[in-house]
């Protein structure tokens, strides 16, 4: 692996030479576009599957972000997925049926990978992160037994991450004793070419495959505690339905809670509103304000509400009484950017920060550009 490193334009310090495996698609373009101007990262290997190898990036992948394809990534050759790759740092955005054969062993070889693929996530020494939540349980990272300083961490399913920021203040400040949860899922969520358009047009589908299942476990990791013998789940009960609509980016989930000591809509509001993220809070990806909450009726919406914080904030709306469980509100969050790329990024940045990759150290002083 190179410890070759590229000095950052506005420090001496060296940037981090990084790659990402699965690069072509839907997840793998935005890290891509997160990468271009990354003060600590340079994106420098990309791979995709057999199509794609030997290609130049701005052949091989189908672009489908609106902003222009970052001209380094296009001249890069795209590399197979396996053993050899350069850089030490490796993001994931591979399938997870490809992920479960390559990124345990990519971590054997000394890799630390930071992945979004499901295949890994619930396996007891594998960390599944939301930097502000959980920070915590990167301690499991001891307790794997890679050689030459590899590791793996996982990010959560696109739909967890926006509702374990939202949930995460309130089961601290109260206690969650239930949750329902509806998803209203966007087409970017099922990857390039995903949805084919006379399914998705004019439509919702009431099924997304596997995803009630990992709604209804990941949130309970992530806010479980870490313990001698690993994680310890949070224990409430949560019921989710998944929808896949016809949006391009961003996740809307509505949300009825049951709360310990039936706190009001104030009080839940009040809580939202001060969240603040000190673990997060000087890492370069991090937004402002994690959580959003707004009063306006007819809000977050996805076109509207999903940019916010670079993509990087939830917004919280409708908080309500709920004649069932006490609480109703709607949670949206972009799932390609803080669902994925960006969740990814904000974990990388973490784990470098706190000097968990030998090695590497994080561009002084880790503060934002
Ligand atoms: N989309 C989201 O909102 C989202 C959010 C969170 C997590 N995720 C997870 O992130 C991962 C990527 O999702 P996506 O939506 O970006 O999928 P996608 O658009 O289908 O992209 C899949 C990528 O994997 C590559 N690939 C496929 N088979 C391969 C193989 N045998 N060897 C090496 N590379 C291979 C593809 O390369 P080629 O183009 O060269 O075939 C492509 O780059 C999935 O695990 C997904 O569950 C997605």
């Amino acid at each position: 692996m190179s410890s070759t490193v590229t000095p950052s334009r506005s420090s001496s310090v060296p940037k981090i030479p990084v790659g990402v495996l699965g690069a072509t698609g839907s997840v793998g373009q935005r890290f891509i576009t997160l990468l271009r101007d990354h003060p600590w990262f340079e994106l420098t290997c990309v791979t995709g599957s057999d199509r794609s190898i030997g290609r130049r990036y701005g052949e091989a992948a189908h672009w489908a972000l609106p902003d222009a394809m970052p001209s380094a990534a296009s001249n890069l050759v795209v590399e197979r997925t396996g053993r050899g790759l350069s850089p030490q740092l490796l993001f994931s955005a591979l399938s997870s049926e490809v992920a479960r054969e390559v990124e345990r062993d990519l971590a054997a070889a000394g890799h630390f990978v930071v992945s979004n693929a499901s295949a890994h996530r619930m396996d007891p020494d594998v960390p599944l992160m939301v930097p502000e939540v959980n920070e915590d349980h990167l301690g499991l990272l001891e307790r794997q037994s890679f050689p030459k300083g590899g590791a793996l961490v996982t990010n959560p399913n696109c739909s967890t991450i926006g509702l374990v920021l939202a949930l995460a203040p309130l089961h601290e400040a109260f206690g969650i004793e239930a949750l329902s949860v509806v998803t209203l899922q966007a087409l970017s969520g099922a990857g390039i070419p995903g949805v084919p358009s006379m399914v998705a047009l004019d439509n919702v589908v009431p099924y997304i495959g596997n995803e009630e299942e990992k709604l209804e476990t990941e949130p309970l990791r992530i806010l479980g505690t870490l313990g001698p013998h690993g994680i310890e789940a949070a224990s409430f009960t949560v019921s989710a339905q998944c929808n896949r609509v016809a949006v391009s980016d961003g996740h809307t989930e509505c949300l009825s809670l049951r709360l310990r000591g039936e706190p009001s809509v104030d009080a839940v509001t009040r809580v939202l509103e001060s969240y603040r993220s000190p673990t997060t809070a000087h890492l370069p990806t991090a937004p402002d304000l994690p959580i959003v909450v707004t009063d306006q009726p007819d809000r977050p919406q996805p076109r509207l509400d999903r940019d916010r914080g670079g993509g990087m904030s939830v917004t919280v709306g409708r908080i309500r009484p709920c004649p069932l469980f006490g609480i109703k509100m709607v949670v949206l969050s972009h799932n390609t950017l803080r669902g994925a790329a960006g969740g990814s990024l904000l974990v990388a940045e973490q784990v470098v920060a706190k000097g968990l990759i030998p090695g590497l150290r994080a561009p002084s002083p880790a503060v934002r550009e």
